[in-house]
């Protein structure tokens, strides 16, 4: 399958992980690409004071994943902007993943992933499923393994 990994990174942590789907997918037979949005203004990014410069198009893909960091307990401002700015996803399988670092519930990972599930879904695509990768010392290497082998078996 020809899969596009579309992520917004800020300090690389999504990056990262994207990094290791990559590998993951690669190593099952798949074509998978990494395309970052790119934007313009200071970051971290704040809702209304930055540019999208860059907006990779899911179109060419048999399925994507996106990927993005959360901010503020909530979803980063550039993938709410990215996402909103999107086409159809008819018929698109597609899956998410967010990045974070506070170790607790409640501290924007769920909502964050619940908002890009409902912004693909809205566009008519499949989400076959969703990943929160908690950045904190003990638990991220746990937590990246966990996230490439559950989003690498949807495909
Ligand atoms: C301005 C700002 C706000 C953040 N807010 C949260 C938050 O609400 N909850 C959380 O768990 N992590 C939060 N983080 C941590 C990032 O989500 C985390 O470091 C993430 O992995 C960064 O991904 P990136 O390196 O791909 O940009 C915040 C980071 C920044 C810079």
């Amino acid at each position: 399958m020809d899969l596009g990994i579309i992520i917004y990174s800020q300090t690389g942590n999504t990056r990262y992980v994207a990094g290791k789907l990559k590998e993951k997918l690669e190593a099952e037979g798949h074509r998978a690409e990494i395309e970052e949005i790119k934007i313009s203004g200071s970051t971290p990014a704040q809702a209304g004071k930055f540019e999208i410069t860059d907006a990779p198009a899911p179109d060419g893909y048999d399925a994507v994943i996106f990927g993005s960091p959360v901010q503020a307990f909530s979803l980063n401002p550039v993938m709410k902007a990215y996402l909103a700015q999107l086409p159809s996803l008819e018929n698109k399988k597609v899956a998410c993943f967010v990045t974070k670092q506070l170790p607790l519930v409640q501290t924007g990972g769920t909502g964050a992933v619940a908002r890009m599930k409902k912004e693909c879904e809205s566009r008519g695509a499949a989400v076959l499923g969703t990943e929160i990768v908690v950045w904190s010392k003990s638990k991220r290497d746990r937590s990246v393994n966990k996230c490439v082998e559950e989003l690498s078996r949807l495909f």
